[in-house]
């Protein structure tokens, strides 16, 4: 069987873990580029001496040139700017909106057949861009937020409740933003809905440092998040190329679902080799839908921006 090609655009702390991480999960072949002179090089000579001790014998090349790129079967997109603390994910967009552009233009030459994960903020504008630049069949684009934002929601319930993070299921809809969703109703713990296990004020202090996990991180380290931000795109990864037709919250195309209208947010889907298999159509209650349509007037704006950039 062939071995799979997985390209990370970006050798910056979340490229370069996340192809640190997918080589340690031998995922496949890695190629790693960045237009810094010297980067990506570096980064992936690193990693790959590290395999004789992590034991993986995938090959991890760093790279400047976009052939090497060729014919991946995962792209995943981690360039760009990210945040200082002061800063909102949104005021990146203007400059993360040229350099996806490049990139999903680099993309589409090199790898036609690829599914594209991309990692950089705003993240839902940067799917959108990402989308429009490709030209690629709507279910190969897709965004990395939900596994991130549901991560932190399982740990922080998790810690909350003393019982172990494989116990948490969550699902968390709407933007990658402070108006993000997560959803108390359809989370549990091995079964048990949080509701019977937690408080409605507890849970909602949950909900608000889940909201605010990105900031949370950038204020303590003056940067942004990468650890989990890197293990959320391997996931997505590994997920797509064993083709486990996993539920996962992630930032994918909605047209009719949720009445999104041909928006890329964060929505449950089913991912499998075709990227999106499906988006999981949940009847949420009245509360829930006024917060879901408020995150998604807020990515809609945003996309407006990124039409009048591109
Ligand atoms: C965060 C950034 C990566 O949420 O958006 O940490």
């Amino acid at each position: 069987m062939a071995v799979n090609k997985l390209t990370v655009v970006g050798a910056g702390n979340v490229g370069a873990t996340t192809a640190h991480i997918a080589a340690c999960e031998r995922l496949g072949d890695i190629v790693l580029i960045d237009i810094v002179e010297g980067l990506a090089e570096g980064k992936a000579l690193d990693i790959a001496e590290a395999g004789p001790i992590q034991l993986y014998d995938v090959s991890v090349v760093g790279t400047r040139d976009w052939r090497d790129t060729a014919n991946s079967d995962i792209v995943i997109v981690t360039s760009g700017l990210a945040r200082r603390p002061g800063m909102s994910r949104d005021d990146l967009l203007a400059k993360n909106v040229r350099i996806v552009r490049e990139v999903a233009e680099n993309i589409a030459r090199h790898s036609p057949n690829s599914i594209v994960i991309v990692v950089c903020n705003p993240l839902d504008a940067m799917v959108y861009a990402a989308a429009r630049v490709t030209g690629f069949e709507k279910n190969r684009i897709v965004g990395m937020a939900g596994a991130l934002d549901s991560a932190r929601f399982s740990c922080f319930i998790a810690l909350e409740l003393g019982v172990s993070v494989e116990d948490i299921k969550c699902v968390l809809m709407g933007g990658h933003g402070d108006d993000m969703v997560p959803l108390p109703r359809f989370t549990s713990v091995s079964g048990i809905p949080l509701t019977e296990l937690l408080g409605p004020d507890t849970i909602a202090g949950l909900i608000d440092r889940t909201r605010k996990g990105g900031i949370e991180i950038v204020n303590l380290l003056g940067y942004s998040a990468y650890y989990a931000p890197a293990a959320g795109a391997v996931r997505m990864a590994r997920v797509i190329l064993n083709d486990s037709k996993s539920l996962l919250s992630c930032c994918a195309y909605c047209d009719s679902q949720y009445n999104a209208g041909g928006c890329f947010v964060g929505v449950p889907v089913v991912l499998g080799r075709n990227g999106v298999e499906r988006v999981i159509q949940l009847d949420l209650n009245e509360a829930e839908r006024a917060q879901f349509e408020k995150s998604l007037a807020h990515v809609r704006l945003l996309a407006e921006k990124v039409d009048a950039l591109l």
